[in-house]
Formats: structure tokens, sequence, C-alpha cells
């Protein structure tokens, strides 16, 4: 059977509410597309999970999962239980390393009919990606601590970059530009003040841009880049960082589109030696946690990237079209976005939407 096999795990918080929407609108986009799922739901990766085992995943979750065509993850932390970087050094971040999925593909998009709170925006004014560094960076394991708990107490957490690193994220954030009309590269770095690492990165650039010469590439410092994030959205069209830049800007980019609720995310293995994940750029929420009125957006936009990535490109073309429908009309808008609609309301609207259209 031909079936595409989707490890869920829906994690914490608001997590098991969004993906169980994101799930809804796979099935009816099946039903219209003529394509089929297999979802096998696991219930590692989750802070409950850890309460009871004393570890985020099981020894062989990498069999458990490393089979599937891709993963449809919701959101996981808890941290009143678990320390968030138990739980997150625990499961997300080792999908990301074992399954060497080095890209964060994260779209920023202003849609049609929501507000952003950036003055005098219309949609086309914000519609970038954000190629997020995914492996490597910022988030290292090469560190400690000397003399705890003493008044000589030293911490140190290396940045890594490494050549291939570098370079692969570097080539994926080209080849997407060079498919897009604009064909402009931005690179974030901070090389004036993190003068070995960001230096290194920038140099990667060059060489990298002298490939493609119908590419025009920018860089900017990360603190500068924040503020034109704000104040010219426009300029952007494919926007490359490191692990810590890119996750910074993949929250910043989305608020300025309204909300985060909205945001979806790719962490892709573009060699495709292991299953990619699907997740939105948000977390568990625990602040909204439990009362049915998250934004379901975001996750339901990354299962139309699940949908890109599986090759099945006319079924992520409804998914999203109907996404802008939905977020076209008001009612079925949820709180951050200054509508009354709940997950559920929100979830169902979209798939009218797609058996509508
Ligand atoms: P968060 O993204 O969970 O929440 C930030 C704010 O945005 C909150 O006010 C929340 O209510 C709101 N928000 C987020 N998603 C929303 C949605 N879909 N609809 C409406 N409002 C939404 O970030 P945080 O508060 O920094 O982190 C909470 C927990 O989630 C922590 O444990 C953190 O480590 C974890 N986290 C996990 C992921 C992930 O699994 N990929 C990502 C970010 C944070
Ligand atoms: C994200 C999240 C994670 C990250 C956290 C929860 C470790 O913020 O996916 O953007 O920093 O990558
Ligand atoms: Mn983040």
């Amino acid at each position: 059977d031909n079936a595409h096999r989707i490890a869920v795990i829906a994690g914490d918080g608001i997590g098991k509410e969004v993906v169980p929407e994101g799930l809804r609108v796979l099935e009816a986009v099946a039903s219209r597309c003529g394509c089929s799922f297999r979802f096998d739901h696991f219930d590692f990766a989750s802070c409950d999970y850890y309460l009871q085992h004393g570890a985020m995943m099981p020894a062989d979750w990498k069999a458990q999962i490393g089979g599937h065509d891709a993963i449809f993850f919701g959101a996981v932390g808890w941290p009143a239980t678990v320390p968030d970087h138990v739980s997150l050094w625990g499961s997300l971040i080792q999908f990301r390393r074992e399954f060497d999925q080095y890209v964060n593909l994260r779209p920023v998009k202003l849609m049609p009919g929501v507000p952003s709170p950036l003055a005098n925006r219309k949609p086309g004014d914000i519609d970038f990606y954000v190629v997020r560094e995914n492996t490597e960076g910022e988030y290292s394991s090469i560190g400690g601590r000397i003399f705890p708990d003493t008044d000589r107490e030293v911490v140190v957490q290396e940045t890594v970059m490494t050549r291939i690193g570098v370079d692969r994220i570097l080539k994926y954030a080209f080849d997407l530009a060079q498919r897009r009309d604009r064909k402009h590269v931005t690179s974030a770095t901070k090389s004036n003040g993190i003068s070995i690492t960001m230096p290194y990165w920038d140099e990667r650039v060059e060489a990298m841009a002298a490939l493609y010469p119908e590419i025009r590439c920018d860089k900017y410092h990360i603190d500068i880049l924040a503020a034109h994030f704000v104040q010219h959205p426009d300029w952007f069209d494919v926007v490359v960082a490191s692990n810590l830049f890119g996750d910074i800007l993949s929250d910043l980019g989305p608020a300025c589109t309204g909300t985060i609720g909205i945001a979806p995310a790719g962490n892709i293995n573009p060699e495709r030696r292991f299953p990619s994940l699907f997740e939105p750029v948000h977390g568990s929420a625990p602040d909204i946690a439990g009362q049915g009125i998250a934004n379901p957006i975001g996750q339901i936009w990354s299962a139309a990237l699940m949908l890109d990535h599986l090759g099945e490109p006319r079924a992520a073309a409804l998914v999203l079209d109907a996404i802008e429908a939905v977020l076209a009309r008001p009612e079925y808008r949820t709180r951050d976005l200054g509508g009354t609609a709940s997950t559920e309301d929100c979830g169902k609207a979209v798939v009218d939407a797609l058996m509508a259209g």
C-alpha cells in the first residue's frame, strides 16, 4: 500500500490541542486528493512520559520512528514539572541532531485580512523564508561548569561551526532563493562582536555567493537586522541564519504578521536519509493550555509543508488556500488574532474551506 507513514507526537500543552486539528485537515485533504496516510501515535517526547519513565524517550526511539516517512510534531515543554533544558534536549533537539535535520525552514507571510502590528503593511509586503541552521552553532553540547557552587564558578558553552555544516545550510538557502522571483539572500551575522565563528560564517557566505552570480546577497549584523524586520520587512526574501539567530528571527518575523500562532516549521533532512519533522514554531503555551483557544493554523500550515516534502504539492496548495480563506474571515480567528473562535472551530473551518475549494 502506498500510504504515507506518519509518526505523530503531540507532546505537551497546546501540542495536544493543535495536533488533532492538523490531523483533521490531513484526513480531509487525503479524501480530496486520493492520497492516504497511516498515522502512528507515540506518547514519548512529552513531560508526562518523563514523569512516568524518568526519561523523555525510550532507549529505542530511533528505531520506533526512524522508518516513518515524516514526523508530525506538536510542541514539548512543561517547565512547571520538568526543566526546559531537560525536556527539550531530551526530545526535539535529539530528533534534529540524530535525524540530521539540518534545515529549519520557516515561512513568514502576511495573510490577506490578518492585521499586522506594523502600520500600513499589506499582504505581499511580508513574504519571506527564514532558513535556520538546525544542528550545530550555538546549540552545542561542548562546554561545562567547573568549580560548581563556589565563587570561582566558570560556565562555558562553545559555538561550533563546521565547514560542512555552514556550507550545506547556505547552499540550501541559495538554492531556495534561486527558485524565487526576487533571488535575494540575506545573511544574519554578528561578526563585529563574535570574532571567530561569525567572521567564518561571513567567509563561507562570500564563497557561496560567488557560485550564484544571479543572486543578490546582503549581510547584516543581527541587531540591526532585527530592527529592519520591523521597519522594512519588505526587504527580505530568504534570510539565512545560525541556529540561535534563526530561532529569534523566526519568532520576530511571524509576530510582524500578526501572531506566532500561525507560523510553521519544517525540520528537514534534504537527503532523505532520515525522516523530516514538521511542527509549529511556537511552544506548548502553558499559559493558555487546556482552554481550547490555541490557534491551530501553525500546526495546519506545518501539515502543508509536510505534504510538499512528501511529494503531494497539490494537496499542500489546497491546504494553504484553505488557510488563507479562513484567516480572511474574522469569525474563525482565535484569540491571539483578536477573535473568539475555538481551536476546533478554526480547524473545522479549514476543513470546510478545503472541501468547498
Ligand atoms: P510559547 O510559544 O509556548 O508561548 C509564547 C506565547 O505565545 C504565550 O503567551 C502563548 O500563549 C502564545 N502562543 C504560542 N502559541 C500559540 C498559539 N498556537 N495560539 C495562541 N497563542 C499562542 O513559548 P514559551 O512560553 O517561551 O514556551 C513555553 C514552553 O514551550 C517551554 O517549555 C518552551 O521550552 C517550549 N517550547 C517548545 C517549542 C517546541 O516544541 N518546538 C518551541 C518553543 C517553546
Ligand atoms: C523552536 C524552539 C526550540 C529551539 C526550543 C524549544 C529548544 O524555540 O523550535 O524554535 O530553540 O529550537
Ligand atoms: Mn523558537
